[in-house]
C-alpha cells in the first residue's frame, strides 16, 4: 500500500471512494475544487491502480481540519484510515497547524473510534447537523494538538 499525496485531478477516483463510503457523497467537481489551494492536503492510499482510501484536510493560519476520510469497504481494518490520519497530521504539524479539528456524526462509532485512537477528544457538538432519513443527527466535534 502506497500513501502518497495526490492532486485535485485525482478527483473522479476519490469520489468513487466517496460514493462507497457516504450516503451522501461529494461528487468529482465538489472533490477537485475543495481540493485545490496551497492550504489542501489531500493524501491517499493506492493498491497499485486502485484507490483504498483518502483523506482531505485544510490549513488555515495554525489550524487544520479534516473535511473528510473515506476508506474503501474491500479495504477496511488495515489501519488505511489511521494511516491516512496520521500522515495528514504530521502534514499539518510541518505546515505549522498547532491543532487539528474534525466533525464526525455522532452516529459514526467506527469513525470517533478511530479518532479517538488517534489523539482526538470530544470539543464540542453541533446539533442536528447530519440529516438522516429517521431524523438529524448531532455533530460531534474533535480536536488534537498537534505539538504533544
Ligand atoms: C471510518 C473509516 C475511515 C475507518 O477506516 P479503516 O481503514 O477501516 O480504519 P482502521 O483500520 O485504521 O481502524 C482504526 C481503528 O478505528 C476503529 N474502527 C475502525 N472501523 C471500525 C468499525 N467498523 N467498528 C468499530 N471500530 C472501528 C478501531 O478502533 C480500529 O482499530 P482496530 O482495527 O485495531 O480495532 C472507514 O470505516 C470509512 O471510510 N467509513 C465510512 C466513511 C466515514 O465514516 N468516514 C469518517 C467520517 S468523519
Amino acid at each position: 500500500m502506497i500513501f502518497e499525496l495526490t492532486t485535485p485531478a485525482s478527483a473522479a477516483a476519490l469520489a468513487a471512494v466517496h460514493a462507497l463510503a457516504f450516503d451522501t457523497p461529494w461528487n468529482a467537481a465538489d472533490l477537485a475544487s475543495l481540493s485545490q489551494g496551497a492550504n489542501a492536503i489531500l493524501l491517499q492510499a493506492r493498491d497499485g491502480d486502485d484507490v483504498a482510501g483518502f483523506i482531505l484536510c485544510r490549513c488555515i493560519a495554525d489550524e487544520a481540519e479534516v473535511l473528510t476520510l473515506a476508506v474503501s469497504p474491500a479495504y477496511r481494518r488495515r489501519g488505511i484510515g489511521s494511516r491516512l490520519l496520521e500522515n495528514a497530521t504530521a502534514l499539518a504539524g510541518a505546515r505549522s497547524a498547532g491543532r487539528m479539528f474534525l466533525e464526525v456524526a455522532a452516529d459514526n462509532p467506527a469513525a470517533i473510534a478511530l479518532y479517538e485512537t488517534a489523539g482526538f477528544r470530544p470539543v464540542g457538538k453541533r446539533s442536528g447537523y447530519y440529516s438522516r432519513v429517521g431524523g438529524a443527527v448531532d455533530a460531534v466535534v474533535m480536536r488534537r494538538d498537534l505539538n504533544s
